[in-house]
């Protein structure tokens, strides 16, 4: 699904003599060149404070733990996720709310999330996703949630670099947002590694003491933490890959555009409208009114449930990766069955059967577009007859 070796050779130089420098320093967790990466991240998403962490999972732990939640709260977040999204609910003790998302965005449904919010006692905060890089657009939810002082937190471990429905940078608008730095994220460290922003001087700083295990001075421990120490090499890595980040997203809208141009040409319908008969049955993803609300970490396409394994294992045939995410809502998952709600979530179980990330990286070239596009067609067309 990308090509990381020749995403390194391309800023190899810049990543040796970043390391070169730790190593002269024989600094290795945290220090100036953690600091310097919290800045720029900082910066990048034009918010006070950045802080760093171990993985996006533990960003998602310390901003729950942060705003205090903990025993007996309830948190609302999409059925549709990655499952550390809803399992870091579970871990500081909270329960998850699931709501269905907007088969259009593919992005919690606001109109669903307000009528679970109303029902729902001891509510502490909502978890919004801003799935595959598509900025998630909370419209009357964002003011709900002021009323009724509930915190958003925001999963943005894909959408590093968007900007929101407002034009804002992604991690501005919401009280605090959470990235991963999987190495296959669009901004990807040489291992695990996360991140968060917030603009909230006190809740930086609880964040900062509980990934130091809770430590408030030197040996005194007030809280129980986590060990979430950023390694410098990653910082390191990532300051270099951060000054790249907007060419490589560029890059992966014009391919994912370019995938949309093509395949309307072959008959695919925009995700927005009804697959109508003689056409390809395949819908693009519904285009966001501003490019740079998406960051396109997934290119992800509808196909009709009962076509997609063997769609699958034709691009697997001609070795193209694809990938599904994710099989089944978070709801459905075995380790979450206690908090399965008594209302379905339809829209959320149909994602699940029907999408499928294509391949999109920035070094997949116009070519591999084509390529790919090629053989779905084809696969479809067959399928279709
Ligand atoms: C939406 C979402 N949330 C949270 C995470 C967790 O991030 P990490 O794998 O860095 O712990 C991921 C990673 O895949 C993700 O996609």
């Amino acid at each position: 699904m990308l090509d990381l070796a020749a995403q390194h050779a391309d800023i190899k130089e810049e990543l040796l003599s970043g390391f070169a420098s730790i190593l002269d320093m024989g600094h290795f967790v945290l220090g100036d060149s953690v600091q310097a990466f919290e800045s720029d991240l900082a910066r990048l998403c034009e918010v006070r404070h950045g802080l760093s962490c171990n993985s996006g999972t533990d960003a998602l732990w310390l901003a729950l733990r942060g705003l205090g939640i903990g025993d007996g709260d309830a948190v609302l977040c999409p059925a549709y996720s990655f499952f550390a999204t809803a399992a870091t609910i579970v871990r500081v003790g909270a329960i998850p709310i699931f709501c269905d998302i907007d088969p259009a965005t593919l992005n919690l449904d606001p109109q669903d999330a307000i009528r679970r919010i109303e029902t729902t006692p001891n509510l502490r905060a909502v978890i919004s996703v801003d799935l595959f890089g598509r900025a998630c657009e909370l419209g009357e939810l964002a003011e709900i949630c002021r009323d009724r002082d509930l915190p958003i937190i925001q999963d943005a471990a894909q959408s590093i670099g968007a900007v929101d429905s407002q034009g804002e940078k992604i991690g501005k608008a919401t009280r605090i947002a959470c990235f991963s730095f999987y190495p296959t994220k669009n901004l990807g460290a040489l291992g695990d590694a996360g991140g968060l922003v917030t603009s909230d001087k006190d809740l930086r700083d609880e964040i900062a003491r509980l990934r130091v295990h809770g430590e408030i001075e030197p040996g005194l421990f007030g809280k129980i933490g986590i060990n979430s120490r950023m390694d410098a090499l990653q910082a390191v890595a990532l300051s270099v890959k951060l000054r790249h980040l907007e060419r490589w997203t560029q890059t992966r809208r014009r391919l994912a555009l370019q995938y949309d141009a093509l395949f309307a040409e072959r008959g695919a319908t925009p995700g927005n409208e009804r697959i109508s008969a003689g056409r390809l049955r395949l819908q693009t993803p519904v285009a966001a009114c501003d490019p740079a609300r998406h960051t396109y970490h997934r290119y992800v396409v509808r196909v009709d449930a009962q076509t997609r394994p063997g769609l699958v294992r034709a691009l697997e045939e001609e070795g193209i990766a694809s990938e599904i995410y994710y099989h089944r809502g978070l709801h459905e998952q075995p380790a979450l069955q206690a908090y399965r709600p008594e209302i379905p979530l339809p829209e959320t179980e149909r994602a699940s059967r029907e999408t499928l990330a294509l391949p999109l990286f920035p070094e997949l070239g116009a070519d591999g577009v084509e390529r790919v596009i090629g053989v779905v067609t084809r696969t479809l067309e067959a399928a279709q007859v």
